[in-house]
């Protein structure tokens, strides 16, 4: 199996129709190791479990599970947009989908806003994204490196089968492209975002929401001090988010042994007018945790 998905026609899971030639799909085992494969007629899937041929799946339900002449039980389901994320390739590594979960939740994202985000990287986040706006929203997405602007745009082209309208990649800056545009939402996932502060509060309006995403104890010291040393930022709180599987097997049912614990902490911020617009007083009791020029 390459690291990258291959190309292939993606189709809603849970579409009634029957998997077809030339469409994309995840082939799972028992132990839930996944491949994605692009089924294609006379073709034959080889991997540790032996040989399975396509034209046992094309035509058949989706779920269809067939068995390997090894014994093994493999299962065709047609990939959802997690299955996708972590078969993709990567030049930049990506937003887990725990995190994506809790972006869209903490920056309240809904369908018909705008958002702009930064870095593209290799466009996991925006996948989620252009999901929670929808058709009638828009994502506008930042990178500045060409090569991780390459892999963004091919994850999200491949996803959704072709050039996506509500979506624009733009290389450069985000500081500088947030200068000059508006947004509902921006969500940072770059290892500076404080650099970036002056252009999110002109294209944030008050009320607007922030979220950064940062992997660091430094960076997230910085970024609430400068959040709130801005003056034009609010209800800036810190989470992270730990999600634990457990195995559950007649009465045999407990956490599950490995799970994916730290990947960053997001920091949410609202817009709001500085004080002397009519803005709100900055918390009283506040510690500084760093020194203050
Ligand atoms: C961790 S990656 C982003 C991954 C992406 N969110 C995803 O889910 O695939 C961080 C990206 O931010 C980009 N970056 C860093 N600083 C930036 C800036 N000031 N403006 C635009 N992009 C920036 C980097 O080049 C890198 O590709």
């Amino acid at each position: 199996m390459s690291k990258d998905a291959p190309q292939g026609r993606m189709v809603v899971p849970g579409d009634p129709r029957p998997l077809g030639d030339g469409e994309l799909v995840v082939l799972r085992d028992e132990k839930g190791r996944r491949s994605l494969i692009v089924l294609a007629t006379g073709s034959t899937w080889h991997s540790h479990a032996g040989a399975l041929e396509h034209d046992a799946l094309i035509g058949a339900p989706e779920g269809t599970s067939v068995a390997t002449p090894k014994g093994v039980e493999i299962i065709a389901l047609r990939p959802t947009r997690e299955d996708f994320v972590l078969k993709m390739q990567r030049g930049a590594q990506v937003v887990y989908p725990k995190d994506q979960a809790m972006i869209v939740a903490l920056a309240d994202i809904r369908p018909g806003m705008r958002v702009v985000e930064a870095g593209a990287g290799s466009g996991a986040l925006s996948l989620a994204l252009l999901d929670a706006v929808g058709p009638d929203g828009a994502v506008l997405s930042v990178e500045r490196r060409e090569d991780h602007a390459v892999d963004a745009r091919r994850n999200v082209e491949r996803f959704h089968g072709g050039p996506v309208p509500n979506w624009t990649l733009e290389i450069g800056d985000v500081a500088d492209v947030l200068a000059s545009t508006t947004a509902h939402r921006v969500v940072l996932d770059l290892p500076e975002p404080w650099l970036a502060l002056g252009g999110v509060a002109t294209a944030l309006s008050p009320g607007g929401i922030l979220v950064t995403y940062l992997p660091s104890v430094p960076q997230v010291m910085q970024i609430t001090e400068e959040l709130w040393g801005h003056g034009g930022f609010s209800d800036v709180a810190t989470s992270e988010t730990l999600v634990r599987g457990w195995d559950v097997d007649g009465l045999a049912v407990r956490p599950a042994h490995r799970m994916v614990a730290h990947t960053a902490f997001l920091t949410r911020a609202r817009r709001v007018p500085r004080r002397e617009d009519g803005g709100p007083a900055l918390p009283r009791k506040r510690r500084r945790s760093l020194p203050v020029d």
